[in-house]
């Protein structure tokens, strides 16, 4: 963190010199320079938004890419369903996200009392919500533990929703629709080379390794 904290001071120092470098709507540009009611970021803030953003729109997305190959791997028909239907990728996409959340849990605390499902949550109470739970919740999800790329409706929660939902939600759909239809595309023939690792974490579901022939 400190290493990437002095990175990022040494870019801000640079940005600051020669303002509109980075081009129009560039991120960094519009957190230097952006200003709400006159006030602009601090130095710290600056720098945390910096690596909120990375952090935030880097591992997820690793995370999904990875889950779906495992995905295609472990369901050799829905890899064929997507072979013979590339236009099944947007459905897939969801489908990958629902079933392998790359963010398994969420984190709230209650700011003031509130009724949830008939339960008193006190104010000052820490919630734990399980986004890979809600994602295979029957009640909402017809035979929740079957893959089916092409689901529809999938309403499945991996980027959160409300006020927070996820910034990035659009551009990662995006980047999950190219590239895994590019992989499949490219790759027809991809096959398991032994077993694949997992990172092991209760919060972040991702891969290590996932050894393959192509
Ligand atoms: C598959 C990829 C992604 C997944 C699964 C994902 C998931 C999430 C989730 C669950 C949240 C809500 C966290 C919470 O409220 O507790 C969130 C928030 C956020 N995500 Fe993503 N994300 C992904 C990609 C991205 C990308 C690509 C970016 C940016 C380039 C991004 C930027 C953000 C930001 C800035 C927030 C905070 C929003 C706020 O608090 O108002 N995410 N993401």
């Amino acid at each position: 963190m400190t290493e990437f904290s002095d990175l990022l001071r040494d870019l801000i120092d640079h940005r600051r010199k020669h303002p509109g470098e980075g081009g129009q709507g560039e991120v960094l540009d519009s957190l230097i320079f952006g200003e709400v009611d006159g006030r602009r970021l601090s130095e710290d803030e600056l720098i945390q938004n910096c690596i909120f953003l990375l952090n935030a729109g880097h591992e997820t997305t690793t995370s999904m890419l990875g889950n779906s190959v495992a995905m295609l791997l472990d369901h050799p028909d829905q890899h064929r369903n997507l072979l013979a239907e590339p236009a099944l990728i947007t459905t897939a996409v969801e489908e990958f996200l629902r079933y392998q959340s790359p963010l398994q849990l969420g984190n709230r605390l209650a700011s003031e009392d509130v009724m949830l499902s008939g339960e008193k949550i006190v104010a000052g109470t820490y919630i734990h919500l399980s986004i890979a739970g809600a994602n295979r919740d029957p009640d909402v999800f017809d035979d929740p533990e079957n893959v089916d790329l092409g689901r529809t409706p999938n309403r499945q929660l991996s980027f959160a929703g409300g006020h927070h939902v996820c910034l990035g939600a659009t551009l990662a759909r995006i980047e999950g629709q190219v590239a895994m239809g590019r992989f499949v595309r490219r790759f027809p023939n991809v096959q398991a080379d032994g077993p694949a690792e997992l990172l092991g974490l209760a919060r972040f579901r991702g891969y290590t390794a996932i050894p393959v022939r192509v």
